[in-house]
């Protein structure tokens, strides 16, 4: 059992790298991380075998609706990918340590690359339900960061995030976008804890500081894969206006309809962008 109040070690994340090398399968070149609503990509992998949260020792477990908690190690696009759906998220109440740990554990596994997805508020005014929006930067305005505590071996104490998206992958996946006729937008990611939706006037805060999507997640595994020196790709899409941006009220259920009807879109683009990758010579190389 994982003492949660020393929170996690490297050697928690190596047992349960090992527990999931275990299962068998390609090792993967990617960590694939499926927000809210965002689960029909997993119905994209191929030569899939199933490793929930629960069947790994130590591994906590998540809580929220639409998250079921596992990894799925397969290929997607003829690249081996390990995808993860369900989330842990700041506002369940987990440590530090948590937030990073399936990253952590994935680039104990060897991937290169962290593709991460998200549902996401609106608050750029050009930003509707549905839109596809990749991230080129973001604001940590959660109060807190996933590498508080000890350096774990191979990660860095003071992580350089002047490119946490990698520009390379972004460009890829607008290409690819394009191909499919898919419109995919740019945008600045706001991390909030949540969980209680903002207020307009945080919402009108946000849109001030520089934010177009906000959203409770992504983060902390972009900045943990930054300390592991792998390259990231994120996209979020807009589930609902953010407050105040319409009459109505936001409710959970809103986030998961719109996940479900343009999730299909999503996992094209990602279907393609990493069969692009998987026939390249370099592909994902961390740098
Ligand atoms: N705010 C914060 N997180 C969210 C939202 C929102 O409006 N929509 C989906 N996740």
């Amino acid at each position: 059992m994982v003492n949660h109040e020393d929170g996690m070690t490297g050697a928690d994340v190596q047992r349960i790298a090992r527990a999931i090398a275990g299962r068998g399968g390609e090792p993967p070149r990617a960590l694939v991380v499926l927000g809210s609503g965002l689960g029909r990509v997993s119905n994209r992998v191929e030569a899939s075998v199933e490793v929930p949260f629960e069947s790994l020792p130590g591994m906590p477990s998540t809580s929220v609706v639409g998250h079921a908690g596992g990894f799925v190690l397969g290929f997607l696009g003829g690249l081996p990918v390990i995808l993860q759906s369900g989330r842990f998220h700041a506002y369940e109440g987990h440590g530090s340590d948590v937030l990073g740990l399936t990253v952590r554990v994935a680039a104990e596994l060897g991937v290169s690359m962290l593709v991460t997805t998200n549902a996401a508020g609106g608050v750029r005014d050009d930003l509707h339900p549905g839109d596809l929006v990749v991230l080129d930067d973001h604001l940590n305005l959660q109060g807190r960061n996933p590498l508080v505590g000890p350096v774990l071996t191979g990660e860095v104490r003071f992580p350089d995030m002047t490119e946490a998206y990698d520009s390379e992958l972004r460009a890829m996946a607008e290409a690819e976008a394009r191909r499919l006729g898919t419109p995919l937008k740019r945008g600045v990611y706001g991390a909030v804890l949540g969980p209680s939706f903002e207020t307009p006037a945080e919402v009108r805060m946000l849109a001030r500081l520089g934010v177009d999507v906000v959203g409770m997640s992504t983060v902390p595994e972009v900045i943990t894969a930054r300390a592991r020196g792998l390259r990231c790709l994120a996209i979020s899409m807009v589930t609902n206006p953010a407050a105040g941006r319409t009459k109505r009220p936001l409710t959970h259920d809103e986030v998961l309809e719109v996940g479900d009807r343009a999730g299909a879109e999503l996992a094209d683009v990602l279907v393609a962008v990493m069969g692009r990758i998987a026939a390249t010579a370099q592909p994902g190389g961390a740098k």
